[in-house]
């Protein structure tokens, strides 16, 4: 696969400037998504080759909304066919990955999946458990800890780490696989340790005490 996804970086990476143009803050949010949901990865002991494949899911995971009206995009409160149109966001995004190669399948498939939920309630299958691809479930963690912490679109402001990371942690075993929540952990301890060492200081990003409003359900 390493091989055959050389061929079609530049077009991926196409993509990935279309999103960054459309929305420089979603841009930006997607790139970070890839970053961290490899890191993540690395750590649940996904095979090197599939790592590239989730830094591009990643860094893609919303790409589908390039096909959803801006005004649903911005609008804080949906109707049920607004939902719709939104939610249509992942089959979507698959469906631009196939239309580039067949070959893209492993990465249009994660994409597919990445609101899928642990307890089998997200979309767009309602699949559960080890029935969702790792890997998607990998993105969702990574997807929902940086919106988290960078208020991202339906998140209103932005949180501390510390309460991103327990507000994962509370959806272990509903929103996300228990064993990768742990493997998000490990990466974020592991980033607090490297800048432990070069005298940093805490990971931040603005404050907000509580977690008691955080939906992480909500982030798309
Ligand atoms: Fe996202
Ligand atoms: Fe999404």
């Amino acid at each position: 696969m390493q091989e055959r996804l050389q061929s079609f970086v530049h077009v991926l990476r196409a993509f990935e400037r279309a999103e960054v143009e459309f929305d420089p803050i979603v841009g930006k949010h997607a790139k970070r998504v890839g970053e961290l949901a490899a890191e993540i990865a690395k750590v649940a002991g996904i095979p090197k080759d599939e790592v590239e494949l989730v830094k591009w899911a990643g860094g893609l995971h919303d790409i589908g909304k390039l096909g959803v009206p801006t005004p649903i995009l911005h609008k804080p409160d949906l109707d049920e066919d607004e939902w719709a149109k939104m939610r249509s966001h992942a089959t979507i995004g698959e469906a631009i990955l196939l239309d580039i190669s067949p070959e893209l399948a492993p990465i249009a498939h994660m994409i597919r999946s990445h609101h899928e939920r642990w307890d089998g309630s997200g979309y767009p299958d309602g699949r559960a458990g080890e029935e969702i691809p790792k890997c998607s479930q990998i993105v969702a963690i990574a997807d929902a800890f940086d919106a988290i912490t960078h208020s991202v679109l339906y998140v209103r402001e932005a949180r501390l780490v510390g309460d991103a990371r327990k507000a994962i942690g509370f959806q272990a075993g509903s929103g996300y696989d228990p064993q990768l929540v742990q493997a998000f952990e490990t990466v974020l301890e592991t980033q607090q340790r490297r800048r432990n060492i070069f005298g940093l200081g805490r990971l931040r990003f603005q404050s907000r005490p509580s977690v008691d409003d955080i939906e992480v359900s909500d982030v798309s």
